[in-house]
C-alpha cells in the first residue's frame, strides 16, 4: 500500500475559522464526555447564582441553566458540566462562563466547550446514513424508485440529506435538520473535503495521483484531488482512495474516467470529520455530541 499523496495546491484544511482549542485558563485539558446517558434529573435549580466568579453575561430571562442545557446536549451529567463550567471551559456567546447559575437561551445563543460548539438548540438531528447502491438520493421518487427516505422511517419527515450520492453510489451521507450547518456543509465555499474508495478499471499508472492533483479537464472545467493512493492492485483493476471538496455531479467517475481508469464501484467513506466506519448498509446512526462540534467547526460556526 502506498502512502496518501497529498496535493500542495488543496491542503489547506478547513475553511473554519480557528478558535482556541482550550481556554488559556483552563485545567489539563481532559476529553469531553460523549453523550448524555447520566444525565440525572437534578432539580433546574442546582447550583446556585451566587457561585463562582461574576462574568459579565447578562442572564437571559426565563433563559435555562447552562448546566442543563449543556447535559441535553449530550455533554454528561450537569454535575460533569458544572465541573466544565467551573473550569472555565465553557464560553456563551464568546464569553467564558463560569456561574453554575447563568441562565441562557439555547435558541439563539452559542455555546462552546473547550471551543467546540454543542448542539444546544432542542429537536436538532444529525445522523450517518449508509447509503446503499440503487437508492436515490431523494425524499421520494415520482418513478417509484427506492429512496434515503426508505429507510428512515419517520425521521425522514423532519431531515432533509445534505448533497447527493449517484444512484450507484454507496457510503456515507449526512442528514439533519440543521438548516445553517446544511447549508455550510453543501456549500462549494466552506470546502469540506470527502474521501471515496474506488474499484477502477485498467491498470492504474504510476502517476495517476499526480494527474489528478494537478487538476483533470472536464467539460465544465477542471477538478482537482486533494490527496490520492492506491489501496490495492490486482491484473487489470485497483482500489484507489481520492479526497476532493469538489461537490459537482459525478465528479469522481468523470475524473477517473477522464484519467483512463474509470469506475466500478464508488463508495463514500468520509465527509470532513465524519466517517463511515463500519455502518451497515441501509442504516444511519446518530453523530455524537463531539462529531457534530467537529462539524460545525469544520465549516466555521
Ligand atoms: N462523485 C461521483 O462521481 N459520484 C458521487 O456520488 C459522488 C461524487
Amino acid at each position: 500500500m502506498r502512502t496518501p499523496e497529498r496535493n500542495p495546491r488543496t491542503a489547506k484544511g478547513p475553511a473554519a475559522a480557528k478558535r482556541p482549542a482550550t481556554p488559556a485558563n483552563a485545567r489539563a485539558p481532559r476529553e469531553i464526555k460523549g453523550l448524555s446517558d447520566d444525565i440525572d434529573d437534578d432539580d433546574d435549580d442546582f447550583g446556585d447564582d451566587g457561585e463562582g466568579e461574576r462574568d459579565s453575561l447578562t442572564d437571559v430571562p426565563g433563559g435555562a441553566r447552562l448546566q442543563k442545557v449543556m447535559a441535553e446536549a449530550g455533554i454528561g451529567s450537569r454535575r460533569y458540566c458544572e465541573e466544565l463550567i467551573g473550569e472555565g471551559r465553557v464560553e456563551v456567546d464568546g464569553e467564558i462562563v463560569r456561574r453554575f447559575g447563568a441562565r441562557v437561551d439555547p435558541e439563539y445563543q452559542v455555546i462552546r466547550v473547550d471551543g467546540r460548539r454543542i448542539p444546544a438548540k432542542a429537536g436538532l438531528a444529525y445522523l450517518a446514513f449508509n447509503k446503499p447502491p440503487k437508492v436515490l438520493t431523494a425524499m421520494s421518487d415520482p418513478r417509484g424508485r427506492k429512496t434515503v427516505a426508505d429507510f428512515l422511517g419517520d425521521r425522514s419527515q423532519r431531515l432533509f440529506h445534505i448533497g447527493r450520492l449517484d444512484y450507484d453510489t454507496e457510503g456515507l451521507m449526512l442528514l439533519t435538520n440543521d438548516g445553517e450547518l446544511a447549508h455550510r456543509l453543501a456549500h462549494p465555499s466552506f470546502e469540506v473535503a470527502k474521501t471515496y474508495l474506488a474499484d477502477v478499471a485498467g491498470q492504474v499508472p504510476r502517476d495517476l495521483g499526480r494527474r489528478l492533483m494537478a487538476g483533470v479537464e472536464l467539460d465544465d472545467g477542471v477538478a482537482t484531488a486533494d490527496g490520492f493512493r492506491v489501496i490495492d492492485r490486482s491484473g487489470q483493476r485497483a482500489l484507489v482512495e481520492i479526497t476532493l471538496h469538489e461537490g459537482r455531479k459525478h465528479v469522481v467517475r468523470r475524473m477517473l474516467a477522464a484519467a483512463g481508469n474509470p469506475v466500478t464501484r464508488l463508495v463514500r467513506t468520509d465527509v470532513g470529520p465524519i466517517k463511515l466506519g463500519n455502518l451497515k448498509p441501509g442504516t444511519s446512526r446518530s453523530l455524537s455530541t463531539r462529531e457534530i462540534g467537529e462539524l460545525y467547526a469544520a465549516v466555521g460556526l
